[in-house]
């Protein structure tokens, strides 16, 4: 099985360089996973914006922190199976945090989870969460994906080799910056730190720079705002997996400049 694993798209420059990537050299994936926390305008996702990406060929759409970020988000998230929010969100919040599907006879399991240094303190522990989950699914799927949405690099490597030889891949998202430790695991997991955005290159994570140095600077509140201008960056990265054997064969970066 062949995966494309799109990291943060933040706003209409990056939704623009996904459909742009998709439609130029997107044939030959056999499922298409994106965040999407930020792809409504820099924050969350609305209803629109998940039917205008699942229209160009997305199948599954993970997120994080910023999901709650357009409200109308609790009512619909509920209502789709294949918009994920964090699994380790306490019970009583709406969503799912795992999701089965079937693609060309391979059953693919996909689960969010989020870290807990400088981010949510008060979440459920994701590593715990992923035990429960993937006792869940062990039998249910052959190729199991996670994106472990964190701040801290440690945290994440920490959590692939804690689901090394479970998982089948285990991607970073939310820090926007990719990293360079792509790698399969002893166990057959393939693992990346962060994939990194599709949004603004000349940006501070997508967002125009002016308010970030502010923030800096005066140490005031800024209403950040999405970048606009190109070159916009596309990030991603590929993975094959032995649907046979669960493990992955190959994990490589994909990076891309829109001018
Ligand atoms: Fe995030």
């Amino acid at each position: 099985m062949r995966l494309l694993i799109i990291g943060d798209i933040i706003g209409r420059p990056g939704r623009r360089a996904v459909y742009r990537f998709l439609e130029e050299k997107g044939g030959g994936f056999d499922v298409v996973l994106a965040n999407v926390e930020n792809a409504a305008g820099g924050f969350g996702v609305t209803k629109k914006v998940y039917e205008e990406l699942k229209s160009h060929g997305i199948d599954v759409f993970t997120s994080g922190n910023h999901i709650w970020d357009k409200k109308e988000v609790y009512e619909f998230i509920d209502k789709v199976d294949d918009l994920l929010r964090p699994a380790n969100y306490p019970e009583g919040v709406p969503g799912n945090g795992f999701c089965v599907c079937e693609k060309g006879g391979v059953k693919l399991g996909v689960v969010n989870l989020m870290g807990r240094i400088f981010l949510e303190p008060n979440l459920d522990n994701p590593f715990r969460t992923f035990d429960v989950i993937y006792e869940e699914l062990k039998d249910r799927v052959d190729v199991l994906v996670v994106d472990f949405h964190a701040e801290t690099t440690s945290e994440k490597w920490a959590f692939g080799i804690y689901a090394d030889g479970r998982a089948s891949v285990v991607y970073g998202t939310h820090t926007h910056i990719p990293t360079a430790d792509e790698f399969i695991l002893k166990g057959g997991t393939a693992y990346v730190s962060d994939v990194g955005m599709t949004g603004a290159w000349y940006s501070v994570i997508g967002m125009h720079y002016k308010e970030p140095i502010d923030r800096f600077l005066y140490a005031l509140p800024r209403k950040f705002k999405v970048e606009d201008k190109e070159p916009v960056v596309f990030n991603a990265i590929e993975v094959e997996v032995d649907p046979d054997t669960g493990r992955a064969l190959k994990i490589s970066r994909i990076k891309e400049m829109y001018e």
